[in-house]
């Protein structure tokens, strides 16, 4: 199979999966979208009412903050992938139960797999314990992680920051960051980077960081 093709087999599994509690509730699971051959995958917590309506990721308040975030960090949505670490909305929005991430950890270790992106941007605690599961959010968030071969870089998820200044502005500085970050770290570790990416820098508004720059 194709990477294309396996990203189809995973989203049409999905959309009939019956694996948790979640699918009891669901209206539309949410595979996630994008490009199958991107190079930075977004992953967040759980559908939201808009995205179980639509069958869409970050599609609600939050995703129109993500694709703000996204704008500050000089990237097109078209060119990343966005995708959950649950696929079914959390009944009230409330936080994924530890079996619940169990029972829909294989589709996303799948589609992790196919897509093979080299950065990977979590979007909130859950997704970031995937990689780093000691780690405290408020200490690391922003701060670029190799594990294994691929660059994780933890955001604060864009709905919790929304509502509190601190938070969003931190975000919004760990974005306009990111650019600046990927590049160090491909320089780090001699990877060359697609033409789209490199554009994307070309249009990026970040500006240096001295204190991500240190960490490399
Ligand atoms: N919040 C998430 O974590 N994911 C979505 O898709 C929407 C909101
Ligand atoms: Fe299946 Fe995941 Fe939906 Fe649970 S959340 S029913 S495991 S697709």
């Amino acid at each position: 199979m194709t990477a294309d093709e396996t990203m189809r087999e995973i989203a049409k599994q999905v959309t009939i999966c019956e694996k948790c509690e979640l699918h009891f509730s669901r209206k539309n699971a949410v595979p996630g979208e994008g490009p199958v051959n991107a190079q930075i995958l977004f992953i967040g917590e759980g559908p939201g009412f808009h995205e179980n309506e639509q069958g869409r990721p970050f599609v609600g308040q939050a995703g129109k903050f993500l694709d703000e975030l996204l704008t500050h960090a000089g990237l097109k949505r078209e060119v990343v992938f966005i995708t959950n670490v649950v696929k079914c909305r959390p009944p009230s929005n409330r936080d994924p139960l530890p079996e619940e991430l169990n029972a829909c950890g294989n589709y996303l270790d799948k589609q992790i797999e196919s897509i093979d992106p080299w950065v990977i941007v979590t979007l909130g605690r859950f997704s970031m314990a995937k990689y780093l599961p000691m780690a405290r959010i408020s200490a690391i968030h922003g701060k670029p992680a190799w594990v294994g071969d691929r660059l994780i870089l933890p955001m604060y998820h864009p709905a919790a920051a929304l509502h509190q200044p601190k938070l969003k502005s931190d975000i919004i500085a760990d974005f306009v960051g990111l650019p600046k970050a990927i590049e160090q770290a491909q320089k780090v570790r001699k990877i060359n980077l697609e033409p789209i990416i490199a554009e994307t820098y070309q249009t990026s508004s970040a500006t240096e960081s001295p204190e991500q720059l240190r960490l490399f």
